[in-house]
């Protein structure tokens, strides 16, 4: 797993992304089209009195998948019970979540893309009817015996959409795709962070560290947290602009959020494939790195900011790279 300040990733030391989750959609920052679809599918299965639909998020890491799955709980009023794809490796695993639930609850299954496909199946009638169809027994003796399930929704979350089977797609009633977030509701998360931390920054500080954070509200909160640390340190506290940049330098992030990996990245392309197209495996080889962890990590940013463009004979390094990289 990646250690960069800027990863995506949670990291051991985002343990205070509790404190500064936000727990009610209106707290939510961005995502304004998501948010606005939910809240209309979220009143009217009240007004209806039955569960929400089953929904899929999915978009990078970091953008707020877990955080509205939590707050989709909240606004129902229902329960949340946790589990990840991984974790589920056998039928009864499932079975075993799926009978503690309580009607209107809500299962979040993170890294849904993970789960072995005979789980997957097994899912299909639970989130169909509502109930669970299993085998038990030994081979010889083995029936399968139906269980009555309590309504509940089921909140899928993924990073990879293109790993879910189509069956398993279909049954989400409400698909929803995070997007990276704007400088502006960046700057608004790092503003709210700061008051909930109680520490305050100052209006262009905010809006430094919101350009610097790759779209993403964990690498925003990151930088945040480190950031206070300088301005304690050096200063009085108080984040301004000056002790950001310098913060900043310091942790190596440059003014577009790109560190030393993604200067790695394009560099290796540049240098050992004259700029691209290059096939992502021969990528991979080239850094080190694994070609899903480019995929879903590294690249999405440099691919939306334009440093990076996908091409059907590979991946090519843009202009805009060249320019920012100085290599012209
Ligand atoms: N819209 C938002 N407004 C305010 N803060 C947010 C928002 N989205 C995310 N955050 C903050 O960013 C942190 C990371 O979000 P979250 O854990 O929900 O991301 P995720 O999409 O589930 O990531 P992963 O794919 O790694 O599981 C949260 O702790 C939360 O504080
Ligand atoms: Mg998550």
């Amino acid at each position: 797993m990646d250690e960069r300040i800027i990863s995506n990733h949670e990291l051991k030391e985002d343990t205070f992304e509790g404190s500064i989750r936000p727990d009610s959609i209106d707290e939510y920052i961005g995502q304004t089209e998501v948010k606005e679809n939910l809240n209309i599918f979220m009143k009217a299965a009240k007004m209806r009195e039955e569960v929400l639909d089953h929904v899929l998020l999915y978009g990078p890491p970091g953008l707020g998948k877990t955080t509205l799955a939590y707050i989709i709980a909240n606004e129902m009023g229902s329960n949340i019970k946790t589990t990840s794809g991984p974790a589920i490796e056998k039928s009864g695993d499932l079975a075993a979540i799926l009978s503690t639930l309580e009607p209107g609850d809500v299962l979040f299954i993170d890294e849904i893309h993970r789960m072995p496909r005979f789980i997957e199946e097994i899912l299909y009638s639970a989130m169909e009817d509502f109930t669970l169809d299993i085998i038990v027994g030994s081979e010889s003796s083995s029936r399968s015996i139906k269980i009555d399930l309590p309504p509940f929704t089921l909140v899928g979350a993924t990073t990879r959409v293109g790993d879910l089977t189509g069956p398993l797609r279909d049954r989400f009633g409400i698909i929803s795709k995070l997007n990276f977030y704007t400088v502006d509701e960046l700057k608004d998360i790092v503003l709210r962070t700061s008051r909930v931390l109680e520490s305050e920054i100052s209006e262009d500080a905010a809006i430094e560290l919101a350009r610097r954070s790759r779209g993403t509200p964990r690498v925003a909160n990151r930088l945040f947290k480190r950031v206070r640390d300088y301005a304690l340190v050096m200063g009085s506290g108080y984040i301004d602009l000056k002790i950001t940049k310098i913060a900043l330098d310091k942790l190596k992030v440059d003014e577009f959020g790109l560190d030393a990996t993604d200067y790695n990245l394009l560099e290796s392309i540049i240098e050992k494939f004259n700029g691209g197209p290059v096939g992502i495996d021969a990528l991979a080889a080239s850094i080190g790195e694994e070609a899903g962890t480019i995929e879903d990590v590294y690249e999405p940013y440099l691919l939306q900011n334009g440093f990076l463009k996908r091409t059907s004979r590979g991946r090519v390094v843009t202009e805009k790279a060249y320019k920012h990289l100085r290599k012209e």
